[in-house]
């Protein structure tokens, strides 16, 4: 999908009346409208859903996510920005698997779009893996304008096999470049600035290797539980739902090769690279459970399913042979953050100072939620008359750093991305498979009951499971 001014722009929301397009996706759209990107002369969205709805109905519903951020300057009001929003927000009701209802969200668009001369037609399939297959296939049939894109969230299958079922079948009648499918860890600002970190920086470009890293630590702690959501979760766990697709991407990021240019092939080929290279280090593996999670009526009473997960990935590469990548993912833990934790060897010899931490304690540590920083922690001298050293922090926060700068929710960020037709920040079907791959032997083995489940109190630490 091209950016183009006199471009007419329908974006539908499938699955409108779910969880997904009421807290995240309606509200990136409004955020966009918010801000100009998007305006009700140039677009229009849709929703559409099964519940029998009318538009006031979804406009309520959706009303009280919608949040502005008005400059001083600002003319304008939040209500009044609020209100055209909601009236260019429609809703259509039908079924996922009927042509006719298919048909009709077709005749809506159309009327919608009359006297626009040129159209697109954005489709953002916020409904479960069982039936996107069906949507896209109908909306090829009966809903395609001259340009139309797909946009569909993970889980991209259940392992290796089912993915390449549905991959089969959607590119039955989308091109590989009407595909965009959304890991909405890759529109976080701080796993974007990854790359900038990295390349632009010749400290960390030269450093960024087996002869100066010790260890990675790629870490994904959360609060929450999985009620409501048990009946998707029981079925996938944690490994499916974020380490073999949030936690990958980000390795992929930390430890792929300079890209040609920042252009999406380019960026794509070095993160396969790196999947090609990668292995997981099966006597790594850690499972567990939350205690209680099987009271939760919405899964399985006898469930195994891990929802906490520690391993090892291995990349056997000239840069990266010998440094341990710990994956680590949990629900129900002490505190909510998302962190890369860079470890540096010590320098080798005696120490020269007096120091309780050893030769060295250099590390990078970069916070991708909640509270975005990067904090290098380094040697320094204790102030005063002695020589004595110690660790501290050079502490980069975003919210000090950029005061006043709006940082984007991953949505936000991504669905611009789609209106301008940059499909950098998302996952190609080659790699999505290659991630697989790198999973299917231990999701099977998890699967098996190979290890054993360890259970973890509600609200543990993740270093004590
Ligand atoms: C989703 C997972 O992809 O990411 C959820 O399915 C998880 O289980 C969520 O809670 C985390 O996203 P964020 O942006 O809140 O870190």
């Amino acid at each position: 999908m091209q950016g183009n001014n006199n471009m007419f722009t329908s974006i539908v929301v499938v699955g409108a009346s779910g969880d997904l397009a009421k807290k995240k996706v309606i509200p990136a759209l409004f955020s966009l409208f918010h801000d100009r990107h998007i305006a009700k002369e140039n677009s229009t969205v849709v929703g559409y859903a099964r519940s029998k709805m009318t538009d006031d109905d979804l406009r309520g519903r959706i009303a009280e996510n919608l949040v502005c951020r008005l400059k001083q300057e600002d003319q304008r009001s939040c209500g009044d920005i609020q209100t055209e929003f909601l009236n260019n927000l429609h809703y259509v009701s039908g079924s996922y698997d009927s042509a006719e209802d298919i048909a009709a969200l077709d005749s809506k668009l159309k009327e919608l779009e009359s006297g626009h001369e040129k159209v697109r037609r954005l489709f953002y399939l916020a409904i479960p893996p069982s039936v996107f297959t069906d949507v896209a296939h109908l909306v090829h049939l009966h809903a395609r304008a001259k340009q139309t894109v797909l946009v569909v969230e993970k889980p991209f299958g259940h392992d290796l096999a089912s993915f390449e079922e549905l991959n089969r079948t959607l590119q039955e009648d989308w091109k590989e470049s009407e595909i965009y499918r959304i890991d909405h860890y890759l529109g976080k600002e701080v796993i974007q600035n990854l790359i900038v970190l990295r390349f632009a920086n010749i400290l960390f470009n030269n450093t960024w290797n087996r002869d100066f890293i010790k260890k990675v630590e790629i870490s994904f702690n959360e609060t929450i539980d999985v009620k409501g959501r048990g009946g998707y979760f029981d079925s996938y766990g944690i490994v499916r739902d974020v380490i073999q697709n949030h936690l990958i991407q980000i390795l992929g990021l930390v430890a792929m090769e300079r890209p040609l240019s920042m252009e999406s092939g380019d960026i794509v080929a070095e993160k396969n690279k790196v999947l090609r290279s990668t292995t997981i280090d099966p006597s790594s593996v850690v499972v567990a459970q939350y205690e209680g999670y099987t009271a939760d009526p919405t899964v399985e009473p006898d469930s195994k399913t891990p929802t906490f997960s520690r391993m090892t990935a291995r990349i056997n590469n000239e840069r990266w042979a010998g440094v341990p990548f710990t994956l680590t993912a949990g629900k129900a833990l002490d505190r909510t953050q998302t962190s890369i934790t860079i470890h540096y060897r010590s320098i080798p010899g005696e120490p020269l100072f007096n120091t309780p931490c050893g030769n060295t304690c250099n590390r990078l540590s970069i916070i991708i939620q909640p509270d975005e920083r990067i904090e290098l922690r380094t040697m320094n001298k204790v102030p005063g008359m002695g020589f004595d050293a110690r660790c501290s922090d050079l502490n980069m926060l975003y919210r000090d750093t950029y005061k006043g700068v709006h940082i984007p929710e991953a949505y936000e960020r991504l669905i611009l991305d789609v209106i301008e037709g940059d499909q950098r920040f998302f996952v190609q079907s080659g790699e999505a498979r290659l991630s697989w791959v790198l999973f299917e032997q231990t999701l099977k083995e998890i699967d098996d009951g190979r290890f054993e489940v360890k259970t973890y109190p509600f609200g543990a630490k993740e270093g004590e499971i």
